[in-house]
Formats: C-alpha cells, sequence, structure tokens
C-alpha cells in the first residue's frame, strides 16, 4: 500500500500542496517553520482523523479560512481515494472512493500509518492510556473483531461511570457490569493475542540495535490477574461510587517495560529508550505487512536531532528493509540524502508552506531516464 498522491487545502501554513510521491522512498526538507511536520500531520488526519500535536481543529485550519482539505490517492492492490474536510464549526466530511463515510474507521482501515517522531519518544514515561493506544493501534489492524469490541467496552465504562456519578441503583449498575464483565474478556484475549505476536518481535528487532541491554516487555489487562473482572468491580464497588468512575477494567490496560525487575524509564538511558520505542514501531509494521501482505506507511519527523548516526542508519536500514512507503522529514537534504542515496527517492524541498521543488534521487536519473521534475505551487503560480 502506497499513497501516490496528496494533496492538501489550506492546513496549517500550507495553502495549497500537491506532492506526487515515491511508493518507496520521500524525503521533505525546509528550514524551521517551514511546513514538513504539517505535511506529515495531513497525511495522519488522513488516516486516523485526528493531528498529532493539536486537539482543536482552529489550530489546524489555515489562519482566516473556513475549512481544511486533504486528498490523497493510494495504491492498494488498485488505485483508491480518500478524502477529508473539516471545517470550523466542527462539520466533517470523509470519502473513500468518492463516497462519503460515516466512521472514520474506514479511513483508518484502509489507510495505515505508522509515526516516529520526537514526541513519540515520550511513550515510556506518558501513561497507561497512551501505551495502551499503541497496542490498541497493532490489534485494530490484526483482529477485525477488536474495533466492536473496543467501542463496546468504551461505551458500557461511559455508561457504568454516568450512573456510579449519578448514583443508580446497585442493581442497574450490575446490569451493566454484566455485560462490561464479558466485552472486557473479550477485549482482553484480542490484546493479549497480539501482544504474544509483538513481543519477539520487538525483541529481535532490538537485538540488532543493540545488545547492551535486556527488556522484559509485559501487558497488564487493566485489572488482577488472579481475580475475574466480577470480583475487582465488586470489591471496589464504594470506591468507584465515591470517585465516580470505573477504577479497574480493560479501559486500565497497559503496556509495561522492565530491565532487571525494574521499571525502564529509571534504568534506560534517553538514547536506550529510544530505541526501544523505534523497535515497538517497526515491530507494530512488520506484524501488520505480514497479516495484510502489504506495507503501512511510515512518517518518519525530524529524528535527525533525535537519534546519532549510528543509531538513525539503523532505523532507517530496518525502514528501507520493510515493504511500507517511507516519507521522512529533516531540516538540511545533507542530513538523510546519505541514507536515501543508495535507493530510488523522492526530494520535495518546502519553504514558507510552500513546496519549491520536487527531484527524484539525482543519483538514481540515469537509470530512471527521468528528468528532474520542478513545479510551483499553486500560490506561487498566481
Ligand atoms: N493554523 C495555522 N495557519 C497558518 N499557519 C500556521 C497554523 N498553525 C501553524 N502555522 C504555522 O505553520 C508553520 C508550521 O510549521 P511546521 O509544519 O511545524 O514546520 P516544520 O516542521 O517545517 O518546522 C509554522 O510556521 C506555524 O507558525
Ligand atoms: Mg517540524
Amino acid at each position: 500500500m502506497h499513497l501516490t498522491h496528496l494533496n492538501i487545502h489550506h492546513f496549517r501554513n500550507i495553502v495549497f500542496a500537491d506532492l506526487p510521491l515515491h511508493s518507496r522512498f520521500n524525503l521533505i526538507y525546509g528550514n524551521n517553520g517551514s511546513g514538513k511536520t504539517s505535511i506529515l500531520e495531513a497525511i495522519y488526519f488522513l488516516s486516523l482523523g485526528r493531528s498529532f500535536r493539536s486537539a482543536q481543529l482552529s489550530r489546524i485550519i489555515q489562519y482566516e479560512a473556513q475549512n481544511f482539505q486533504l486528498f490523497g490517492r493510494f495504491f492498494d492492490q488498485t488505485e483508491l481515494t480518500i478524502g477529508s474536510m473539516r471545517e470550523r464549526n466542527g462539520k466533517s466530511v470523509i470519502k473513500l472512493n468518492g463516497e462519503a463515510q460515516l466512521s472514520q474507521s474506514v479511513l483508518t482501515q484502509a489507510f495505515p500509518v505508522q509515526l516516529f517522531n520526537p514526541e513519540s519518544f515520550n511513550l515510556l514515561n506518558s501513561g497507561a492510556q497512551q501505551r495502551c493506544k499503541f497496542l490498541d493501534w497493532g490489534a485494530f489492524y490484526y483482529d477485525n473483531a477488536f474495533l466492536k469490541t473496543w467501542q463496546q467496552v468504551k461505551r458500557l465504562v461511559k455508561q457504568r461511570n454516568a450512573a456510579l456519578k449519578q448514583q443508580f441503583p446497585r442493581n442497574y449498575i450490575e446490569i451493566l457490569e454484566n455485560e462490561l464483565v464479558e466485552k472486557s474478556q473479550s477485549l482482553h484475549i484480542q490484546r493479549q493475542n497480539y501482544f504474544d505476536k509483538l513481543a519477539p518481535k520487538v525483541q529481535e528487532i532490538l537485538s540488532v540495535f543493540s545488545n547492551q541491554f535486556a527488556i522484559q516487555m509485559s501487558y497488564f489487562k487493566g485489572w488482577s490477574s488472579d481475580k475475574p473482572l466480577s470480583a475487582v468491580l465488586a470489591e471496589h464497588y464504594i470506591m468507584d461510587v465515591k470517585t465516580g468512575i470505573t477504577n479497574h477494567g480493560p479501559h486500565r490496560a497497559d503496556l509495561r517495560f522492565k530491565v532487571n525487575g525494574h521499571p525502564a524509564q529509571d534504568i534506560l538511558s534517553r538514547g536506550q529508550q529510544k530505541l526501544l520505542i523505534c523497535a515497538i514501531k517497526l515491530a507494530q509494521g512488520a506484524l501488520f505487512s505480514q497479516k495484510r501482505k502489504t506495507g503501512c506507511l511510515y512518517l518518519v519527523d525530524d529524528l535527525h536531532s533525535e537519534l546519532d548516526q549510528t543509531h538513525l542508519s539503523h532505523l532507517f536500514e530496518k525502514l528501507m528493509q520493510t515493504n511500507g512507503q517511507v516519507i521522512a522529514t529533516c531540516i538540511e537534504r545533507s542530513h538523510l540524502s546519505d541514507l536515501f542515496k543508495p535507493y530510488d527517492a523522492q526530494y520535495f524541498h518546502v519553504n514558507n508552506g510552500r513546496l519549491c521543488d520536487t527531484k527524484i534521487n539525482q543519483e538514481n536519473l540515469a537509470q530512471q531516464g527521468s528528468s528532474e521534475k520542478t513545479f510551483l505551487s499553486a500560490g506561487e503560480q498566481q
């Protein structure tokens, strides 16, 4: 699966951009504030219907514009199109192959992206919810039944919390609990199955990166492993009523990492933590490829400032070995061009929200018989 074309309108500082993408390797470079991360954010938004840096639409829609529009053409055995439009008033239109969709999950399912950015390196310290989201990304693609179970659990936890807050009778809450217990067990099994595939893959990739540290990875289902959820809910009922929330259940699940029995975040250097996180993301991508027989899209933002040269090349080597599409950013073209040199790649230079030019990798021009392409964004043509 790969994105062949991306159109961006009124997204952050990009008035209009049209990116013809290479099926494997793409490098976007330009000064700080030029719009590189915004391009990756637009692709991420197409897939997940949210940004990785702002929760509020008003921050993402271009100042003074009423909406932003994103349009992508991608190839997955056949050519497909995806579109996403968001108005300032919150109205949204999402389309797959020109047909309006009611749920973002249709686009997420069709168009998977895996993001590597400096913020992803906070995963170990960022709380169970973030780590669980991470696990759920993989489980969503690994098991077709996952989304439905996840939505049911989410709804039931919300309903139980509302009932606790409003001090509904115990027998009413028990009816919700019975259903919650059943769905929670299914969700736990789906997560556990995915985790059992993920953990050895992470170890395998980590051993290529470094043999300096041994990680024990575990999955916590959200409640005590030696008791059924029904017993845990009954035991903590008074506390749940007091706090007005369900304190135990699959919404409290976590991915945990230890080194010699201690929390990994207290032991690993910052650099080692980054490697671990890269290994987890690569492992997720590899499992996706195995399952779907196609690669996902890897968005790699600004990592030359986060990883030293050796680890950066380990990461890119691994990315190049996947069957996915890589779209990476850096400030100076030279930061990553050596890593891209052996491959056919597309280069994009961004300046003040405008694409200045795109180039096929110079080294491969002769082989491709292709001439250098230069185009201007609509903003420059005016
Ligand atoms: N809603 C918006 N409308 C217009 N410009 C914006 C908006 N939000 C952010 N910007 C500007 O867009 C640019 C975003 O740049 P960014 O994509 O982070 O650049 P880079 O990753 O190249 O450093 C910044 O210059 C920022 O001031
Ligand atoms: Mg950036």
